[in-house]
C-alpha cells in the first residue's frame, strides 16, 4: 500500500501557504495510524515550478519552498523510524529549462556537445521558421520552442513534449545516462527505498524524429482510441530503447538490495515503479520483466468507467499480462494528474474522462460520486496486487470543481487555449480540521490553491473515529487487507450473480479467503448463504443484500 503525497499540498509548516517536507514529517504518524506500508512524494527537488516541481533544476537538492537536504534526511529516518517505506519522483525525460546543462546548451549554440545533451534541431522551411517535426505538446501547442543566437537572430528549436520550460534530454547522449545513474545513487545513499519514474515511456524516441498527427494525452490515450493507434506506436511513447536504460536501473538497485542473510527482513526492497504511458497491458508488462523495474502504475484500470463487464475485463487483463511476466499488479484510481475518483464517478457513466472540471462545466453528482468511490476503493483493495492512494482520497475528497479560473497554476490551461483546465482542481491543499483558515493545512490561512466549502465536513479530525467515515472505511479495509494477506492472494471470478456485479474470491496463500462483491446494477443482490461481512463500502439492506453501487467484503 503506498501512499502519494503531494508535497506542495499536504501539510505546510511555516505558513507560506505551500506544504513542505518539515509538514510532511509532522503528519507522518497518521500515515502509520492509517495503514500504508509507504509513501510516495511528489517532486521536491530544485525547480522553477513551471509544472509543479516536475521542472527540476538540480537533481540532487531540495527547493527551498519545501526546505533543506536536512529536512529531507528527517523525513526519511522518521518514516523508517514509523515502519514506513519512502519512495521519490525521479523526472528523467526532461529538465528544467533554468537546469544549468540546457542554459550551457543555449548559450554554446548550434552542434555543440551541450546542445546534444537536448533536442535541438534547424527549423524546417525556408529560414528554418518552421518546428523541424509536427508534435504536439502533451499540454497543448506545438512541442518545439525556437531559440534566439547570440547575436539575436532566430536560432534552432529544442523539444519539450511537456511545457516549454521542460526540455527533453537525449538519452543517446552517454552523459545522460551516466548523470542520471549518479543521481539514483545519490539518494539511495541517502536511504530513499524506490523510485516513481516519471514518463518512463518516453525517453527514447524513434529515430529520425517521424511527424506523428494525433494529439498526446496525459496517461495515455483518451478513452475510447483504439490501443494499438491504429496499429503505429507513437515515435516518442514505448520504443524499445527504453528497456535497456532500466536494465542498467535495475543493476544498481540490485546492487542496495543485498539478499537477507537470515530470511527475508523487508529491509532490503528498494524498488522502481514506472509511470509508463501504455495502454497495451502487454506492453505495459515488459516495464516490470525480471532485470527491469519491480512495478508499473496500471492506468487502463483508473480509465475504466462504472460498468462492471469494463471492470471484469481491466482486472483480468491486468492479471494476464503481469503473470506473464511475474511480476505484481499495480491498482491506482487517483493521483495528481487526473480528477479525483470521487468526482469522476459523479459524471454520468460514459461521459469522457474530463481533464479538469470547473465553473461552467457539467458539475458531478457530489453524492454519487463518493458513493461509487467508496465502493470503487474497496474493489480495488480486495484485489491482489500492490495499491498507490493518492492523498485525501481516503477522506472521500472531491475535486475542486467551482475554482476560478484566474487562480488556475496548471499549464495546461494556457498551453491549451482555455480549452482544458488541467489538473488544479485534484491538488487543492488537504483539510486537517474542520474549521477555517486552511482547514489546518498550515498556521497561515494561506493555501496556494483556494479550497472547496465542502472540505470542512470531509476534514481529518471530523472523520476520525467517526463510524462509517470514509477515513475508517480506508482504515478498516488496510487492517483486513493486512491482516488476511489479501495483497499477494490470488484472484478467481465468483459465478451465479447478474452482469452487473462484480464478484471475486481473493484466496491468500496462507490466511482466509475473502469474498468481494460490487453491485453495478439497480437491484439489491443477496451474498452467498453463510458468508460473514468483514467490511462494506456503505450500510448492506436490512435483509442483509449489497445495495447499487456497494462493495462489501465477505469471509466465506
Ligand atoms: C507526469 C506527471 O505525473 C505530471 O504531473 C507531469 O506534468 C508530467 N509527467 C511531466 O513531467
Amino acid at each position: 500500500m503506498i501512499y502519494q503525497i503531494y508535497p506542495r499540498s499536504w501539510a505546510d509548516s511555516n505558513g507560506d501557504g505551500i506544504g513542505d517536507l518539515p509538514g510532511i514529517t509532522a503528519r507522518l504518524p497518521y500515515l502509520r495510524d492509517l495503514g500504508v506500508d509507504a509513501l510516495w512524494l511528489s517532486p521536491f527537488y530544485v525547480s522553477p515550478q513551471a509544472d509543479a516541481g516536475y521542472d527540476v533544476a538540480d537533481y540532487r537538492d531540495i527547493d527551498p519552498i519545501f526546505g533543506t537536504l536536512a529536512d529531507a534526511d528527517t523525513l526519511l529516518a522518521t518514516a523508517h523510524d514509523l515502519g514506513l517505506k519512502v519512495i521519490v519522483d525521479l523526472v528523467p525525460n526532461h529538465s528544467s529549462d533554468q537546469h544549468p546543462w540546457f542554459q550551457a546548451a543555449l548559450a554554446a549554440g548550434p552542434r555543440s556537445p551541450e546542445r546534444d545533451r537536448y533536442i535541438f534541431r534547424d527549423g524546417r522551411g525556408p529560414g528554418g521558421d518552421l518546428p523541424p517535426n509536427n508534435w504536439l505538446c502533451v499540454f497543448g501547442g506545438q512541442a518545439w520552442t525556437r531559440t534566439t543566437n547570440a547575436d539575436g537572430t532566430d536560432g534552432q528549436w529544442y523539444l519539450h513534449l511537456f511545457a516549454a520550460q521542460q526540455p527533453d534530454l537525449n538519452w543517446e547522449d552517454p552523459q545522460v545516462r551516466a548523470e542520471f545513474e549518479d543521481v539514483l545513487r545519490f539518494w539511495l545513499d541517502r536511504g530513499v527505498d524506490g523510485f516513481r519514474v516519471d514518463v518512463a515511456n518516453a525517453l527514447v524516441k524513434e529515430a529520425g524524429l517521424p511527424d506523428w498527427d494525433e494529439p498526446l494525452h496525459l496517461l495515455g490515450d483518451v478513452d475510447g482510441l483504439p490501443h494499438d493507434h491504429h496499429g503505429k506506436r507513437p515515435p516518442m511513447w514505448d520504443q524499445e530503447g527504453v528497456h535497456e536504460i532500466y536494465r542498467a536501473w535495475r543493476q544498481i538497485l540490485n546492487s542496495y538490495n543485498p539478499p537477507d542473510t537470515a530470511g527475508y527482513s523487508g529491509d532490503h526492497d528498494r524498488i522502481l515503479c514506472a509511470e509508463a504511458w501504455v495502454d497495451d497491458p502487454d506492453r505495459l508488462a515488459r516495464y516490470v520483466r525480471d532485470d527491469e523495474m519491480h512495478q508499473a502504475f496500471n492506468f487502463p484500470f483508473l480509465q475504466t468507467s462504472w460498468r462492471a463487464a469494463e471492470i471484469r475485463d481491466a482486472v483480468t487483463t491486468s492479471f494476464t499480462a503481469a503473470d506473464a511476466v511475474g511480476a505484481p499488479t499495480t491498482w491506482v484510481l487517483s493521483n495528481h494528474d487526473v480528477v479525483r475518483h470521487a468526482s469522476r464517478l459523479g459524471l454520468p457513466v460514459g461521459h469522457p474522462r474530463p481533464n479538469g472540471i470547473g465553473i461552467g462545466d457539467q458539475q458531478p453528482d457530489a453524492a454519487l460520486g463518493l458513493r461509487r468511490a467508496r465502493a470503487a476503493t474497496a474493489l480495488m483493495l480486495g484485489l491482489p496486487g500492490s495499491s498507490y492512494l493518492y492523498q485525501g482520497e481516503e477522506l472521500g475528497l472531491p475535486d475542486s470543481t467551482d475554482m476560478p479560473d484566474d487562480v488556475r497554476q496548471d499549464p495546461t490551461w494556457p498551453r491549451s487555449g482555455h480549452t482544458e483546465r488541467g489538473r488544479d482542481g485534484c491538488r487543492v491543499p488537504m483539510p486537517w480540521r474542520g474549521e477555517r483558515s486552511s482547514y489546518g493545512f498550515g498556521p497561515s490561512g494561506q493555501t496556494w490553491l483556494p479550497q472547496p466549502a465542502s472540505y470542512a465536513d470531509l476534514a481529518v479530525d471530523r472523520q476520525v473515529g467517526v463510524t462509517g467515515s470514509t477515513l475508517e472505511l480506508y482504515r478498516s479495509m488496510l487492517d483486513i487487507r493486512r491482516e488476511h494477506g489479501l495483497g499477494a492472494g490470488s484472484l478467481s471470478w465468483l459465478g451465479g450473480f447478474p452482469d452487473d456485479v462484480v464478484a471475486l474470491v481473493n484466496e491468500p496463500a496462507s490466511g482466509e479467503r475473502v469474498v468481494v462483491i460490487t453491485n453495478l446494477g439497480a437491484e439489491p443482490v443477496a451474498v452467498p448463504a453463510g458468508s460473514l461481512a468483514l467490511v462494506s463500502s456503505g450500510p448492506l439492506t436490512e435483509a442483509g443484500m449489497v445495495p447499487t453501487d456497494t462493495t462489501v467484503w465477505l469471509s466465506a
